[in-house]
């Protein structure tokens, strides 16, 4: 686990040195640079913007020709939501698990096409990624596939979507940001939680200044316990775990969070601070699960070593002075969390624990004004889309309004909701987490994906729809 962990800082571009050399980082706060000792590379913080892919159009598509990358519960979920939508045609199904496709398969009974299917060989998306007759490359797999999957689809002229986070180093980060503005394809991560109910709406309630200027938002993912020693199939998640201590899947409280805060768009984060506990339960589990069952055996010494702390806790400053803090913890009983506050000069919000509250002083609104100022300021998107999106489902309906505006500004060519510097910026969290807490919390500084573009970009999530909006379903 040591030298998986070593090499992981260095893929990071975050050579551990020694702790006299964690101590100089952390106070100069010299990120990007070598530091004098030679031994300590830090990750680089900017880049020369080749192309600005805020706010850009691709040409717009009359069909939306899509294949699918790992069809496991995410990318079965997926399927079910894109053969709704007008437009859409999914041209190819691609898992290593053969099971996995063929039964996929059945969910195209209703529609004119049947995909193509690529099964049983780790390398078989590539061909996917080669074909010259698929628009947008929709990616579900493991964590350690997306980049990797993202960058390939990309360089072979396709757009590409991806499941969070986006990327688990900050090269990776990196990567995704260069192929985009080199090849100008969109790579958008799949962060559904923009498309929560309350997420919109609190949204759109800060862009017409109800919070006022917001100073402070938080975001989590925090939900009950989930081991189940009788579930091997998704041992890959477990295994990120234990390879690595930090913030490792912030993008679902953080993204909505990001976008009422503007990152990216008039604001982006400065530095960021980031502190673990140490694990009290995992290795328990392990333990007592490799007694009866030997297949749990490796996960039991991984975890003794070297589990992910519990509960993570990362704080981040922006250059305006504003604060923002992400919560990680999926391994303590306790009840499903994103947060979701937002605090501002004028008023404050607060989605969990639910029911969604605001208020404007001491007191939260009583459901009655409640229910007013959400009528007030519902955005359009709820209006338009929200009823179909909770009969099609996926998290209460959120899911589908992504794929919905997704395709809908593929079809009309539209910037997409969300483009790569927000894929990287959200995603960057994990790696910078696990860098902080490697040395003894320190300061590290988030790096500028925009390359300063950040300064004038303008906010592309249209919960107005001003533009498009007219994809049906089907
Ligand atoms: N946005 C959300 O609400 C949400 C919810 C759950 C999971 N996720 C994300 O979705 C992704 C998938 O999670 P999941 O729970 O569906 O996992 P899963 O293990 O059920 O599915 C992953 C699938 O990828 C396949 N795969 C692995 N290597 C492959 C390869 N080389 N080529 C083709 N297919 C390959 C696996 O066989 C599996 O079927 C993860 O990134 C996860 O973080 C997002």
């Amino acid at each position: 686990m040591k030298n998986k962990r070593r090499d992981f800082l260095k893929m990071s571009g975050l050579v551990a040195g020694s702790l006299a050399g964690m101590n100089i980082m952390g106070c100069n706060n010299q990120v990007g640079k070598k530091v004098s000792s030679g031994s300590l590379e830090l990750p680089k913080q900017n880049h020369n913007q080749k192309f600005n892919m805020a706010g850009y159009a691709a040409p717009k598509l009359e069909k939306v020709r899509i294949a699918n990358i790992g069809i496991g519960s995410r990318g079965s979920g997926a399927l079910n939501r894109l053969i709704h939508i007008e437009g859409v045609e999914i041209k190819a199904l691609c898992d290593i698990v053969p099971e996995r496709v063929t039964k996929s398969l059945e969910k195209f009974g209703d529609v004119d096409y049947t995909p193509d299917t690529y099964s049983g060989n780790e390398n078989d998306w590539k061909k996917i990624c080669e074909r010259d007759d698929i628009d947008l490359i929709y990616i579900t797999t493991p964590w350690k596939l997306h980049t990797p999957m993202a960058v390939y689809a990309m360089e072979h002229g396709k757009h590409a979507v991806v499941e969070v986070p986006a990327a688990i180093t900050v090269d990776e980060c990196w990567q995704l940001v260069e192929t985009s503005e080199n090849t100008r394809k969109h790579c958008m991560m799949l962060e559904n939680c923009c498309y929560d109910f309350f997420e919109l709406l609190t949204l759109n309630m800060a862009r017409q200044g109800f919070f006022g200027d917001i100073v402070h938002g938080e975001g989590a993912y925090i939900h009950e316990f989930t081991f189940n020693p009788e579930n091997k199939t998704k041992t890959w998640r477990l295994e990120e775990n234990i390879e690595r201590n930090g913030n490792l899947y912030p993008t679902h409280g953080f993204g909505p969070i990001c976008q009422i805060m503007d990152i990216n768009y008039g604001d982006r984060m400065d530095y960021m601070v980031s502190v673990s506990s140490n694990d009290f339960i995992m290795k328990e589990e392990y333990k007592k699960a490799a007694a009866s069952d030997e297949f749990w055996e490796p996960f039991a010494k991984g975890a003794a070593k070297n589990h992910r702390g519990n509960m993570n806790t990362s704080t981040i400053r922006t250059i305006k002075g504003r604060t923002m803090m992400v919560q990680h913890d999926i391994t303590s009983p306790n009840a499903y969390s994103r947060i979701h506050r937002v605090s501002g000069t004028k008023a404050a919000a607060l989605k969990y624990p639910l029911p969604p509250k605001i208020t404007v002083g001491h007191d939260w609104m009583s459901p009655a004004e409640y229910e007013k100022l959400e009528k007030k300021y519902t955005p359009e998107i709820t209006k338009r889309i929200g009823e179909m999106a909770k009969q099609v489902g996926g998290h209460g309906g959120m899911d589908f309004i992504m794929d919905w505006r997704l395709i809908d500004c593929l079809r009309n060519g539209l910037p997409l909701d969300m483009n790569v510097y927000d894929a990287a910026a959200w995603s960057v969290i994990g790696p910078l987490s696990e860098w902080s807490i490697a040395h003894r919390s320190s300061a590290v500084d988030v790096p500028d994906f925009t390359g300063g573009s950040w300064k004038t970009n303008k906010p592309q999530m249209d919960i107005s729809l001003t533009r498009g909006g007219n994809t049906k379903m089907v």
